[in-house]
């Protein structure tokens, strides 16, 4: 292990902890099944999706999210997260070795990592490189679907902000739905604001509450 490598990394284990955030990618108790927990159940995911079916998402990271997808993904949709400090592909792949059995699916992100749009399983996904901030009020799509996932709303503050909330609302289809792990109350708050109908859900690995909602 490389405790401090020149790329603003860290890693615990196979966890990468980003330095500028001094926060982990994903959950030390286990990734895949957090993804699988908060993102996936938390939207009704697979149960939900059908062809064009549009998943998107606040944080890119490892990508891990999406390869939780495109594993349970039977028909064609897309998928679309926005990045500012995209990986390097060498620590995309160690992040990624912590994952056998999604080998075959990381290796197709990481033979599409800076490309346009990245083939995925079923997937098509594209990665908005920017800030949030900018890049998502400005983005002419609607998303079915959201993953919010920022590192924690009192590190990573701007991922959180009201105002971003509120575009991720004006931004989500009638009936579509969002779910983060933070039960943080500023963020529930600025997500009812944002037109959804928000409720708690059992967090993962011991944390008590995560966060769901729908756009009626
Ligand atoms: C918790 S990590 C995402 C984990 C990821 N979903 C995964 O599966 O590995 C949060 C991500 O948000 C990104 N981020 C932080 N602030 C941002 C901003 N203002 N705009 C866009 N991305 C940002 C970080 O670079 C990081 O990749």
């Amino acid at each position: 292990m490389t405790p401090h490598d020149q790329s603003g990394l860290d890693w615990r284990g196979s966890v990468p902890v980003s330095r500028r955030f001094d926060d982990p990618f994903f959950s030390l108790a286990g990734g895949l099944a957090e993804t699988r927990h908060v993102f996936l159940a938390g939207n009704d995911l697979p149960a939900r999706l059908v062809p064009g079916f549009h998943v998107t998402e606040t944080g890119f990271g490892t990508g891990l999210n999406l390869l939780a997808l495109a594993q349970v993904a039977t028909v064609p949709v897309r998928f679309t997260s926005f990045e500012a400090y995209p990986l390097t592909v060498a620590d995309l792949a160690r992040a990624h070795g912590a994952f056998p059995e999604l080998a075959d699916l990381s290796a197709q992100l990481r033979a599409g990592w800076g490309g346009e749009t990245l083939s995925v399983g079923h997937v098509t996904a594209r990665i908005v490189q920017g800030d949030a901030r900018e890049t998502l009020p400005a983005w002419d799509g609607v998303a079915d679907a959201w993953f919010l996932d920022g590192f924690s709303p009192a590190r990573n503050p701007e991922l959180w902000s009201d105002a971003l909330m509120a575009a991720v609302g004006a931004h989500t289809a009638a009936g579509g739905s969002f779910a983060t792990y933070t039960a943080a109350g500023h963020v529930r708050r600025a997500l009812a604001a944002a037109g959804f109908a928000v409720t708690r859900a059992p967090g993962f690995a011991g944390k008590r509450h995560m966060t769901r909602g729908i756009r009626p």
